[in-house]
């Protein structure tokens, strides 16, 4: 049984996310997506709230799980018994950052392999900061997220 561990903040969750989580279950038996305690990030969306958006956000998809996860990832990986990490890159700016991650996670733990995979184009240059940003603004963000997420953030920023 093959497992992957796909971190991530996802505040909110979006089809990019949704679009990896669906390649993803083409190459393992188990996805499992991690959500992060990020201290460093105000987020929009508790964690408990982010957990609950990414299950109806992945509902019929058999091959998901969803957690949330606290510490070192490398602890996670261990915890949930993953093979391999999945982080997704969009453009070239994501590499630096995904790469030293990568490296870092490995010198941790030898073990821990890190699997990239690019979302198709349409959600290529989606983003959960950029979806908030729209929001905010009042623009139409409803198609780059799933049904789930766009009526949350609606409600959530419901005047
Ligand atoms: O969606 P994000 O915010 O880019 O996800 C970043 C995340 C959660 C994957 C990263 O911050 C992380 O792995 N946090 C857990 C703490 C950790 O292990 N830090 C060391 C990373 S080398």
């Amino acid at each position: 049984m093959k497992t992957v561990l796909y971190p991530g903040s996802f505040d909110p969750f979006t089809n990019g996310h949704l679009d990896l989580v669906i390649r993803a279950g083409q190459l393992f038996d188990r996805v499992i997506v991690a959500v992060a305690v990020n201290s460093g990030k105000s987020p929009l969306f508790t964690l408990e709230e982010r957990r609950r958006l990414i299950e109806a956000s992945c509902r019929g998809l058999s091959h998901v799980e969803v957690v949330v996860f606290e510490g070192l990832l490398v602890e996670a990986i261990v915890l949930y018994g993953a093979n391999a990490v999945l982080r997704g890159l969009r453009a070239f700016s994501d590499f630096e950052y995904e790469l030293q991650m990568a490296l870092m996670n490995r010198n941790l733990r030898p073990q821990c392999e890190t699997i990239f995979m690019m979302p198709t184009l349409k959600n290529s240059f989606v983003s959960s900061t950029l979806i908030k940003e729209i929001a905010r603004l009042d623009g139409d963000y409803r198609s780059y997220v799933p049904e789930p997420v766009a009526a949350a953030i609606a409600a959530k920023l419901k005047p």
